[in-house]
Order: C-alpha cells, then sequence, then structure tokens
C-alpha cells in the first residue's frame, strides 16, 4: 500500500505540472480526491492490512491527500494570475502612461505674455466674479448702455456679474497702485452667446500702459512689436475708428491676413485683412473713478481675444473645441 501511495503521488505531481488552465484542475481534483477517485480505492485496502500497519497508512495517505489539496490550491492560484477566468495575458507589454500637456490656450496666454514681459509690462489679475462698478461703470458704460443687457451678461444677484471683459482689471490696477502703470491682464471672460465663434467662456487679454507722456504713437509701436513678434515682421497693421466708452479716441485693429498674405481666401473672407483687436486712449472719464489727475498722466489700453489668435496661429475652425477637451485635438498641441 505504501508504494501504490507512492506511485500516486508521483503521477499526480506529473499531471498537476502539465496543467495549462484551471480548466483542466477540476478532472484531476475528481480523478485524485474524488469520493471514487484513486486515493479512495487505496484506502478501501485499508480493511485487510495488519493491525500494527494501519496507523502508519492512516497517517501517511491523510498527510499525501493534505499535500494534493494544497498543491491544487496553488496550482489554481497559480494558473487564474496567468490565464484565468479575468483572461490576463501576462505576456502582455504594460501600458504606456500618457503625458499630459499644457492646453493650446495656455500656451498661447504664456507666448503673449513672453512678449509683452519683454516690453517691460508685467502681468495682473483680477477676479472673474466682478461688480457691476468694476466690469462697467469705473470704465464710463453708463446704466442702460446696450453692453449692460441681460442677453449679454451673466447675473449674479443685484450687481454682481461674471466679468464680459479683462477691463475690469484696468480698474482694479489703477485704485491699487498710481501711475506708472504698465500690466497686461489675460484671463476667462463670460458672455450670453454659443456657435461655432462664441462660446459662454472665453479668453482675452487686456494691456494697459498709464504714464507721464505716452501718445497714440506709444500705443502703434507696442501693438507692432507685438504682433511682428508673435506673426512675423510681414504682417501689416491697419487702425480703424472704433468706438469703446473707456477709450477716447479708440480704434479696431486688423492685420493683413497670415493666411494668405493680404491678397484675399477663405479665412478673411477675401478682404486680406483680419480683425484682431480693439484699442484706445484710456478715457479722462475713467480716470476720475481711481483718483488719477487726467492733467499729468494719458495711457492707453487695448484687449484682444485668445482663442482668435489661437485659431489663426493653428488654423482652429470651430472655438468650441477648445472647451469639449477631446484629447485627439487637445494632443495635437500638448
Ligand atoms: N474690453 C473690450 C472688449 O471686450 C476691448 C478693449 C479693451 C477695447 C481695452 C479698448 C481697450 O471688446
Amino acid at each position: 500500500m505504501e508504494s501504490q501511495l507512492e506511485a500516486l503521488k508521483q503521477s499526480f505531481c506529473e499531471e498537476l505540472g502539465q496543467a495549462r488552465t484551471t480548466d483542466d484542475l477540476e478532472p484531476m481534483r475528481v480523478k485524485y480526491l474524488g469520493r471514487k477517485g484513486l486515493l479512495t480505492s487505496i484506502l478501501r485496502q485499508m480493511g485487510s492490512i495488519s493491525a500494527e500497519e494501519r496507523p502508519r497508512m492512516g497517517a501517511l495517505s491523510n498527510a499525501l491527500k493534505t499535500f494534493m489539496e494544497e498543491a491544487f490550491a496553488s496550482k489554481t492560484g497559480e494558473l487564474e494570475l496567468s490565464s484565468g477566468p479575468a483572461g490576463i495575458d501576462v505576456t502582455l507589454p504594460g501600458r504606456a502612461l500618457r503625458k499630459g500637456g499644457i492646453h493650446i490656450i495656455n500656451s498661447v496666454i504664456r507666448e503673449l505674455e513672453d512678449i509683452f514681459l519683454g516690453l517691460g509690462f508685467t502681468v495682473a489679475s483680477g477676479p472673474e466674479v466682478e461688480d457691476d462698478y468694476h466690469n462697467f461703470q469705473a470704465l464710463n458704460i453708463p446704466e442702460h448702455h446696450p453692453a449692460r443687457d441681460m442677453q449679454d451678461t451673466f447675473y449674479f444677484q443685484q450687481g454682481i456679474l461674471l466679468r464680459t471683459h479683462t477691463s475690469p482689471v484696468q480698474i482694479r490696477v489703477m485704485e491699487k497702485s498710481g501711475p506708472p502703470v504698465r500690466i497686461i491682464a489675460p484671463g476667462r471672460v463670460y458672455r450670453c452667446d454659443s456657435d461655432v465663434s462664441h462660446t459662454p467662456m472665453f479668453h482675452q487679454i487686456e494691456g494697459l500702459w498709464v504714464e507721464e507722456g505716452i501718445t497714440f504713437a506709444h500705443l502703434k509701436g507696442v501693438l507692432y512689436e507685438f504682433i511682428h513678434r508673435l506673426f512675423g515682421k510681414d504682417v501689416v497693421l491697419r487702425f480703424r475708428p472704433s468706438f469703446f466708452s473707456f477709450t477716447e479716441p479708440s480704434a479696431e485693429v486688423d492685420i493683413s491676413c497670415i493666411m494668405c498674405g493680404g491678397k484675399g481666401c477663405r479665412v478673411c473672407k477675401g478682404s486680406g485683412w483680419m480683425e484682431i483687436l480693439g484699442c484706445g486712449m484710456v478715457d479722462p472719464e475713467v480716470y476720475k473713478y481711481v483718483n488719477i489727475d487726467p492733467e499729468t498722466v494719458t495711457g492707453f489700453a487695448f484687449g484682444l481675444g485668445i482663442e482668435r489668435i489661437a485659431m489663426l496661429k493653428y488654423g482652429v475652425g470651430d472655438i468650441r473645441m477648445y472647451f469639449e477637451n477631446d484629447l485627439r485635438f487637445l494632443a495635437q498641441f500638448a
């Protein structure tokens, strides 16, 4: 009987070594440990062996049983890890970690900041949840001006709103420190508007330079330098008279189309020009709100849309793509 147990153990070990999947194990368990299995059939001979031999044979068969059960358990664990029900193939290469990148809007903001830092500007910021006073009143936008219309502005309770432009930062900066002031202020702005060329949230960058002796020529000089550093030296600027409550005189600036060089194409709708920013000399009325004497200093301000700049630089057709978080879009600029 002892040699039978020994032979059983050996064939068990061989067979177990050949098992490839957990499906191979169950028939083996039945064959060796089942009620009508090989071990049971050996144990049936227990009655025919001598009384002295019996305890030793009992101990040997119990030890074999425990051995086989433990071997099954560890083999099962092993096979489940490599080819078990979860279907994990441990030979597959691991998944690569995807690297994040800077959002195209933030990278354009950084590029603009670099240019203006090089021109002696510093970067300022202000709150996105603004009050009526800073967003409108102190910018000389009177009570019943259409810009305050509910259709454009997101309002909270009376007098609190989401800023509709970055111009309130002009007021906040001048309130805090008198001239000379030479800042840019990039950030989010909000207007109740949504289609291919408008999203309810977008980005602007504001510029403000207030100091003794600043003229429209300084404004033109700074904007020329800025556009040339951004789009190249061949780009031409065109100043068109315009109106903003907080600048006088005011202008809108077009640049010669950076796609066709001014010949006229689909992007500039055949005109050869692209509208790019609003600007002007700070209206003396605005200085009154921030306690600056308009007789001692002059200054200029400008504001432009970041999405529009990114659109021109990278040929993005639909402004909504910036904010849909589609990795296939974002990864192109990361
Ligand atoms: N705030 C204006 C706008 O949103 C742009 C602007 C800024 C115009 C500064 C003049 C001076 O349209």
